[in-house]
C-alpha cells in the first residue's frame, strides 16, 4: 500500500525562534495522528534543519525535508547546498522542481533530472513537483505539459530508483492564491499521472507511487481533496505555517 504523506513546505518563512516554536507545536500535535501508512514531512529553510532535527522523534513517521538541493556533488557553487550535506544531517526528503524555483531560478526539466539523480545518489527521497500555469490550463494541453515534466525529469530512472520518488501535483494557478483546484480537477490530473507512470513502469510501480496535491490545500478543503482515490496526501504551503491548521490537514489524511 502506498504511503499517504502530508508535507509542509515552509518556504522562506520564520525566524529561528518562530521555527523552533512551530516544530515543537506541530510534533506535539501530530505525533499521535501519524499512524499506519501515513507520514508527515516538515520542510523548513536550510538554516534550521540541524536544529529542528532535534525536535523530531527518531524512527517515527515524522521526517525532515529540504526545499531544494544542487545537482553537483560539491564545488564552487556559492550559496548552494549539496544532497550529501542534507543526508549528513539526517534529512530524508527533498522538494525538487517547485514552480517557484522553476520560475525564479530557471530550473529546467533537464536540470531537475540531474537534481533527482543527486538526491537519489545520496539516499534522499525527492518530492518532485509538477504543474501547469493558468494560461496552460485554459488554453493548452495542460495534461500533456505536466506529463512531459515527469517524463523529462524522471523517466530515465530504473523502477528501483523510481520507488523512492514522491510526486506533487501543484497547479501553479492554485499556489498561494486561495484558488484551490476542485477535488475532481485534482483527481483527474492525479489519475492521468498515475496512468502515465504505468505506461513507463507498469501498474505495480504506478500504484505504489504517492501522488500529493499542492495549491491552497488547507484545513477547510483537505478532507475532500484527500478523499479522492488518486490523491495520496498534500504538499502544504501557507497552512503548514500554522500548527492548528497543519494538524487538521494531517488528520484529514488518515
Ligand atoms: O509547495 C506547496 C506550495 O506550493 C503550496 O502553497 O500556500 O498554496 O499551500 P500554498
Amino acid at each position: 500500500m502506498r504511503k499517504r504523506i502530508v508535507a509542509g513546505n515552509w518556504k522562506m518563512n520564520k525566524t529561528y525562534e518562530e521555527a523552533v516554536a512551530l516544530v515543537s507545536e506541530v510534533v506535539n500535535m501530530v505525533k499521535d495522528e501519524v499512524t499506519g501508512n501515513t507520514e508527515v514531512v516538515l520542510c523548513p529553510p536550510f538554516v534550521y534543519l540541524t536544529t529542528l532535527k532535534q525536535y523530531i522523534p527518531a524512527g517515527g513517521r515524522i521526517s525532515l525535508g529540504a526545499q531544494n538541493c544542487h545537482e553537483k556533488a560539491s564545488g564552487a557553487y556559492t550559496g548552494e547546498v549539496a544532497a550529501s550535506m542534507l543526508q549528513s544531517i539526517g534529512v530524508e526528503y527533498v522538494i525538487l522542481g517547485h514552480s517557484e524555483r522553476r520560475e525564479y531560478f530557471g530550473e529546467t526539466n533537464a536540470q531537475l533530472a540531474a537534481k533527482v539523480d543527486a538526491a537519489l545518489a545520496n539516499g534522499l527521497k525527492p518530492i518532485f513537483c509538477c504543474g501547469e500555469s493558468l494560461d496552460m490550463r485554459e488554453n493548452g494541453d495542460y495534461i500533456g505539459f505536466v506529463k512531459t515534466q515527469i517524463s523529462e525529469s524522471l523517466f530515465h530512472l530504473s523502477p528501483e530508483q523510481f520507488a523512492n520518488i514522491v510526486i506533487a501535483y501543484e497547479p501553479i494557478w492554485a499556489i498561494g492564491t486561495g484558488l484551490t483546484a476542485s477535488s475532481q480537477q485534482a483527481q483527474d490530473m492525479h489519475l492521468a499521472l498515475r496512468q502515465h507512470l504505468a505506461s513507463q513502469y507498469g501498474e505495480e510501480v504506478a500504484q505504489n507511487t504517492s501522488i500529493l496535491y499542492g495549491g491552497s490545500a488547507n484545513a477547510q478543503n483537505a478532507a475532500e481533496l484527500f478523499s479522492q482515490p488518486d490523491v495520496d496526501g498534500g504538499l502544504i504551503g501557507g497552512a503548514s505555517l500554522k500548527s492548528r491548521d497543519f494538524t487538521t490537514v494531517v488528520k484529514a489524511n488518515n
